[in-house]
């Protein structure tokens, strides 16, 4: 894991120079140089780095240009910076003296952390490592009581970012566990089914996953703008006959339909459909494509929930070719060397990313036995969040 990005601390806004040199064994500045363009500076392990001059005004960090209690930026960038400051050392770090005299204080670990064609965010290179499943994918599971220490934590939050799935084990057999977990992490996302919600079959159900029928595999929500990012099922019951839980990768399956079949792989990613939720209350609908790419081609999400597809309002041209591609990804998908399968133990915690990794489950038998999963959704902004937290005390 690299070097945490180091903050200056609220309680720093009094900058002195004895503050500023309080990260011990990192980098100092040995050189300096400013002209009417830019900061040159060079560090101690020999690295270097170019600053614009009004990039390090902006970044100033005394009480004017920060507020001294959130740390929020005030100043803001609106006037060039065309007269060089005068730059000088002071025990390692920075300090610019600006044509109106202002004073800026920069520590040379931060200064390094951040210079110009170096962006490093370890929480944001962690994201980009998703690592698609491997044929013979099996999950990491991690103690329950172990993910309660901030290493097991990160952990089993690494672990969920990296390879979309990640089980916890040997959890209580206590109402609304999910709920603590989730709430460590940040608050609940909300839909139209509660911020917690109890998986059972009901007397008058509003949803497939409340009936005791098999759910092929499936993202939640995708009749929504914004999916829930990660989604959290937590096992308190499941003695009925059946009921075992599916997953498959579906970012590594999508690259695989891209190889195998590239026009089935477009059709699914430039063709929008209609995925609708209605009930007595409410009525939540979108129209966005199964496979949804960024702009340098690179998988965004699927959305993929048979029982919530609406009406397919296609072109008659392009409606066969829809389904035959429909068909190629969802052959795929539970091809048994892409598809997972696992029995959720009481006290066990699946934790997925519901927009990449696709999750099903058996029928099962409810005069056999009880199943009861409660579940919640999380943002993917409350993971790194936690996860940059958790970084601050390597
Ligand atoms: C769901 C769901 C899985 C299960 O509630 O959306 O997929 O195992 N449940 O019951
Ligand atoms: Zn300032
Ligand atoms: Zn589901």
């Amino acid at each position: 894991m690299s070097t945490p990005l180091i903050e200056i601390p609220a309680t720093q806004h009094r900058i002195d120079m004895g503050e500023l040199s309080s990260y011990v064994g990192g980098q100092q500045l040995t050189d300096i140089k400013a002209d009417d363009e830019c900061v040159s500076l060079r560090w101690n392990d020999a690295s270097q780095g170019h600053f614009p001059l009004l990039w390090l005004r902006d970044h100033c960090p005394c009480i004017q240009c920060r507020h001294p209690l959130t740390r929020e930026r005030l100043f803001v960038p609106l006037a060039d910076i065309e007269v060089a400051p005068q730059a000088t050392l002071v025990k390692g770090n920075l300090r610019l003296q600006w044509a109106d005299s202002h004073v800026s204080l920069f520590d040379a670990v931060w200064l390094h952390q951040r210079r110009p064609d170096n962006d490093i965010d370890p929480v944001g290179e962690l994201l980009r490592i998703r690592r698609p499943w491997s044929t013979n994918f099996v999950p990491t599971h991690v103690l329950h009581a172990d993910s309660m220490s901030e290493e097991g934590e990160r952990h089993w939050l690494e672990t969920l970012l990296r390879d979309g799935l990640v089980l916890l084990d040997e959890g209580p057999l206590a109402d609304e566990e999910v709920s603590r977990i989730a709430r460590r992490i940040g608050p609940m996302r909300a839909s139209n089914f509660g911020a917690r919600f109890d998986v059972y079959s009901k007397p008058n159900p509003n949803n497939a996953a409340y009936t005791s029928i098999g759910l092929a595999l499936h993202s939640d929500l995708p009749n929504w703008r914004q999916p829930p990012d990660i989604q959290l099922l937590y096992c308190l019951q499941n003695d009925a006959a059946g009921g075992e839980s599916l997953f498959a990768d579906g970012f590594a399956v999508a690259e695989a339909l891209r190889q195998a079949a590239p026009q089935a792989f477009r059709t699914l990613c430039e063709t929008p459909i209609d995925f609708r939720f209605q009930d007595e209350e409410q009525d939540i609908g979108i129209r966005a494509p199964v496979i949804e790419l960024n702009a340098t081609g690179q998988l965004r999400e699927i959305r993929f929930s048979n029982w919530i597809r609406d009406t397919l309002r296609l072109p008659f041209d392009e409606i066969s070719p829809w389904y035959a591609a429909f068909r190629q990804f969802w052959q795929l998908l539970h091809d048994p060397k892409h598809q997972i399968e696992l029995a959720l133990v009481p006290g066990q915690m699946a934790a997925f990313d519901n927009r990449r990794v696709l999750h099903g489950r058996r029928a099962f038998d409810p005069t056999t036995g009880k199943r009861h999963l409660q579940g919640t959704y999380l943002d993917i902004d409350m993971i790194e969040s936690r996860l940059r937290v958790l970084q601050r005390n390597p």
